[in-house]
């Protein structure tokens, strides 16, 4: 059966995920997309490895139902913890995302590189085995305590992540990082803010379009890239307020209620 003209789907804790469908979007605008924000259960960063999981195969349960022919796991938490199980649980194709350190490493002139994420992708099994492979480097963790909530809650630019940030930051600074990873899809947008703190010279890496190269390398080796689509479409879910999500996808998008 030809499911080329079936969707994409995304899911994320919240609305973070955003970041990765856009670039997504960008690299693919022929395909049509499913968005699913899980606001009602984020933070994922502070569950345990089952909830995650349990989570994540929730999410993939809706997305399959809506026909999605690969899903993008368009959260560092839920594919450090998760992606593993899904992909022997379902026969379609997963992309996850993960924390760019190995770029950072091989681009780092001073040898130490930050990395700012959640405590669930910080303490798993797959970061650890990324950072172990690893030598000459030193990789300095922190997890961003409270960032995720305050996204959620719309209070992007505000002087409480601003000091949060600060905090996080200062120490990385001091130790002269010249990388630092975003390692959660829900900081980019934050850039803005980390820009004000950081020196010029520091890069700030993340994974969005990584994972969009990714994600059009599968769909092509699978036969699975939607030709002559000119009239794609974009469809977002959330289970919770849907005001912030609509902030960030903008108006030309509607954002459907669902208890998903
Ligand atoms: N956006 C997510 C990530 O990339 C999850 C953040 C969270 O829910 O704690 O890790």
């Amino acid at each position: 059966m030809d499911s080329s003209k079936n969707p994409i789907g995304l899911f994320d804790s919240g609305i973070g995920g955003t970041s990765i469908w856009r670039e997504i979007n960008n690299l693919l605008p022929n395909e049509d997309t499913i968005y699913l924000a899980d606001s009602k259960n984020a933070p994922y960063g502070q569950k345990s490895k089952e909830e995650i999981l349990h989570l994540s195969i929730k999410n993939t349960e809706f997305l399959l139902e809506q026909n999605c022919k690969l899903i993008v796991v368009a959260c560092n938490t839920a594919t450090t913890n998760a992606i593993k199980e899904l992909r022997e649980k379902y026969s379609i194709p997963f992309i996850g995302i993960e924390p760019a350190i190995k770029p950072a490493a091989l681009q780092t002139k001073t040898g130490t590189v930050g990395i700012l994420a959640t405590k669930g992708t910080l303490n798993s099994e797959l970061f650890h085995k990324t950072v172990a492979g690893l030598h000459d480097i030193k990789i300095m963790e922190q997890v961003g305590f409270g960032l995720v909530q305050l996204i959620e809650e719309g209070k992007l630019g505000s002087a409480e992540l601003d000091t949060l940030l600060e905090q996080y930051l200062k120490p990385m600074i001091e130790a002269n990082i010249d990388c630092l990873v975003l390692g959660c899809s829900h900081y980019p947008y934050l850039i803005p803010q980390i820009k004000k703190i950081l020196p010029t010279h520091v890069k700030i890496i993340d994974s969005g379009e990584a994972v969009a190269r990714q994600t059009k390398k599968i769909l092509e080796k699978n036969s699975l890239i939607n030709k002559d689509n000119d009239n794609a479409k974009q469809v977002f879910y959330t289970n919770a307020n849907p005001s912030v999500l609509q902030m960030i996808i903008g108006s030309s998008y509607k954002v459907n209620e669902s208890d998903f």
